[in-house]
């Protein structure tokens, strides 16, 4: 219909969201030990790939390391202060700033199909990442371990920027017996950053 502006074409015109995605424990907030993951849990990951694919994804340069490549069917950015590091199928930032107006702009350029209406951008780690992210997140995805594995890594304090839960969920890993919870916040304002 001419003229009539469909609910896809007012969602694209506005900014993508910028999501946070973890696994914590609950307890401690901790994300992570000797730049690995402190549990394995594959249902955990799965829903990662879901959420994640097809989207940008930016992360520390530490991160990518642990991870040790490019995650398929998605954009992958890497912050680093280093002019000389390169990997293949990476687009590097030197700044968040940076790594997010990459973002931005790959969702701004990919043709816009009635399939194709992604307009989220994900920041996946670690923690000096997290931290500096969190003041521009508008929604974060935990997954809020019960465990208190030792961690040299932790997740920010975030209830006092995203407090309104819109989402929870609890699980048990059928191997490990290991009990987790995914939890989705939204700020309590939504319309403010
Ligand atoms: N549980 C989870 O969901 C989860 C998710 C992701 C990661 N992790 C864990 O988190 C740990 C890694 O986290 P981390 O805090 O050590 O490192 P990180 O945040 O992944 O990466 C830190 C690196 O990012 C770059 N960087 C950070 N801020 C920057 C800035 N403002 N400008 C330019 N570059 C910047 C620097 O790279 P250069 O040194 O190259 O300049 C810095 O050394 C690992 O244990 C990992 O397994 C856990």
């Amino acid at each position: 219909m001419k003229g009539v502006k469909t609910c896809a074409n007012v969602h694209n015109m506005h900014q993508p969201t910028i999501s946070i995605i973890a696994a914590i424990s609950e307890k401690t907030r901790a994300l992570g030990y000797k730049n690995t993951l402190l549990w394995h849990l594959p249902e955990d990951l799965k829903r990662f790939k879901k959420i994640t694919t097809g989207n940008p994804i930016i992360m520390g340069r530490k991160t990518f390391d642990s991870i040790g490549k490019a995650l398929p069917n998605r954009l992958n950015i890497v912050v680093t202060k280093n002019t000389e590091w390169k990997e293949k199928d990476v687009v590097k930032a030197p700044s968040l700033k940076e790594a997010l107006d990459l973002g931005r702009a790959y969702i701004r350029d990919r043709a816009q199909t009635p399939e194709n209406q992604k307009n989220e951008i994900f920041i996946i780690g670690g923690g000096e990442i997290y931290a500096q992210a969190l003041p521009y997140a508008d929604k974060l995805y935990l997954t809020l371990v019960r465990s208190d594995l030792k961690g040299d890594v932790f997740f920010p304090e975030w209830n006092q920027i995203l407090s309104k839960e819109i989402f929870r969920e609890a699980h048990t890993d059928p191997k490990t017996g290991v009990e987790y919870t995914w939890i989705e916040l939204v700020r309590s304002n939504t319309t403010s950053k």
